[in-house]
């Protein structure tokens, strides 16, 4: 623990945990489910969740990472001896494999689109989303060429995750994150500014309450979990790299703020852009990989916007891959006394194999989906947003309240804010909050998985 690696500067922190919030969940998820889910109506939702059950978790899991200087197995170990609670660690450590087992998949396919671009590939597709669909199709369940770019993608993420904290996370989230900012204000501007461009936003922003239906509200929650990177204790890691000195609220609202503003950000590039050419705006998960190539040869200079566009894709998705993948080396570090090269490599393989299975659950020549009726990719996916994050959320929460209790997390808190005012019973009110919306919700997707119906949705 004496040698612990701890992060640079403040603002490195902040850009690295932001940089693990931002990812394919603001550029992809946020504005297809916005768009599907009643416009602003959602949005409205979405943002009640991250400012109560959001702001409360990201605080929660950053103070107990900072407290016990460890990652998730090691820190509930040492707050609560010898009790279950460190499987709450041990869940979040299985969650990274989940997880990044599909996202270093998907990272594949952005660094494909990358190349297909820059190489003019999507002219031949302009105007013309069917071939944009059959390009990407074709692609996605073919078995040698997504594999292939999945384990590019995931080697480039055990090389920054070799490199440590300072020297490899928070380095290339200094890059990187400034990068995504600007690139997506340039595609947002460059959306508004087309002819048509504006009924993107008014698509975006106005309140559709007709189009909200409660799945959608439990959507918005779990959404909410993702993006935020939380349940998984990648915020209890990244906190544990963190001296005293930092203000864990001030840093918390920054993270909120910028995974929030770029989630929107994006949603204007993108439906301003679909507006202005006409595309179709409804088209759901299609919408960046078969919409958009079939879209941006139809601006000029569309090769630049669509090459910049899977770019800072590609930066937000490798930001949050090596969050997830910190997580692991962090155990094996912390817990097994392993080296960092060791722990990253072995690991980040062994991710990567069990990703190659989601790859090809997709259509390869090995077919997965014959033991269940969904492929193995979206299992993987349902698994961790839906039941993993949230219940680590929720039981993290627990932990604050009934074991360690909130006297405790205040204090810890308080290191690092020079006006101490915060409420102890405004505390135990949101922790309560979240952890009872968190227990409903998960209680209402097992409810409907056993009976069909569910109690809301
Ligand atoms: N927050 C990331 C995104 O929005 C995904 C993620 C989930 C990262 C859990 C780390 C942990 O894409």
């Amino acid at each position: 623990m004496k040698n612990r690696e701890h992060w640079g500067s403040k603002l490195g922190f902040i850009l690295a945990a932001s940089g693990s919030a931002v990812g394919i969940g603001n550029i992809w998820k946020y504005p297809h489910m916005a768009g599907q889910n009643g416009g602003a109506a959602f949005t409205l939702i979405y943002l009640l969740c991250i400012l109560v059950v959001g702001l409360s978790i990201v605080i929660t899991e950053f103070v107990i990472g900072r407290k016990t200087q460890l990652s998730p197995v090691g820190a509930f170990e040492t707050l609560a001896p010898n009790t279950a609670w460190k499987w709450v660690g041990f869940l979040g450590v299985a969650s990274a494999f989940v997880i990044l087992s599909f996202y270093g998949v998907v990272g594949g396919w952005i660094l494909k689109y990358i190349i297909v671009s820059l190489t003019g590939g999507f002219n031949v597709l302009k105007g013309d989303p069917e071939a944009a669909g059959s390009l990407f199709n074709n692609f996605i369940t073919g078995t040698w060429s997504p594999v292939l770019y999945q384990i590019i993608f995931m080697a480039v993420c055990i090389w920054v995750i070799v490199h440590g904290v300072k020297g490899g996370i928070e380095k290339w989230a200094k890059v990187m994150m400034p990068l995504i900012i600007i690139l997506l204000a340039v595609l947002a501007v460059r959306g508004i500014t087309l002819k048509g461009g504006l009924e993107g936003i008014s698509f975006l922003f106005n309140p559709r309450f007709e189009d909200l239906t409660a799945s959608a509200i439990v959507l918005a929650l779990g959404h909410a979990f993702f993006t935020l990177s939380l349940g998984m204790g990648t915020m209890v890691t990244y906190g544990s790299y963190l001296d005293r000195e930092q203000n864990l609220l001030n840093s918390a609202l920054w993270v909120i703020a910028l995974d929030t503003a770029i989630a929107m950000l994006a949603g204007v590039a993108i439906f301003t852009t679909v507006f202005a050419l006409g595309a179709n705006p409804a088209e759901g998960p299609g919408l960046i990989f078969v919409v958009l190539p079939s879209v941006f040869p139809q601006l000029a200079a569309g090769t630049l916007w669509g090459s910049l566009f899977f770019i800072l894709l590609f930066m937000a998705a490798l930001t949050s891959a090596i969050s997830i993948l910190e997580v692991v080396t962090a155990y094996f570090i912390d817990q097994k006394g392993w080296s960092r090269t060791k722990a990253t490599i072995q690991f980040g393989v062994v991710i990567t194999v069990v990703g190659v299975f989601c790859s090809l659950s997709l259509g390869g020549s090995i077919n997965l989906t014959a033991f269940m009726d969904i492929t193995f990719f979206d299992f993987m996916d349902y698994l961790s947003s839906k039941y993993m994050l949230p219940i680590g959320g929720m039981l993290t929460a627990l932990f604050v309240l009934f074991h360690w209790g909130v006297p405790n997390f205040i204090d810890e808190l308080y290191m690092g804010i020079s006006s101490k005012k915060i409420d102890s019973r405004i505390a135990v009110i949101l922790l309560l909050v979240s952890a009872m919306v968190v227990g409903f919700i998960i209680l209402n997707e097992i409810i409907a998985k056993i009976t069909g119906t569910a109690v809301i949705g």
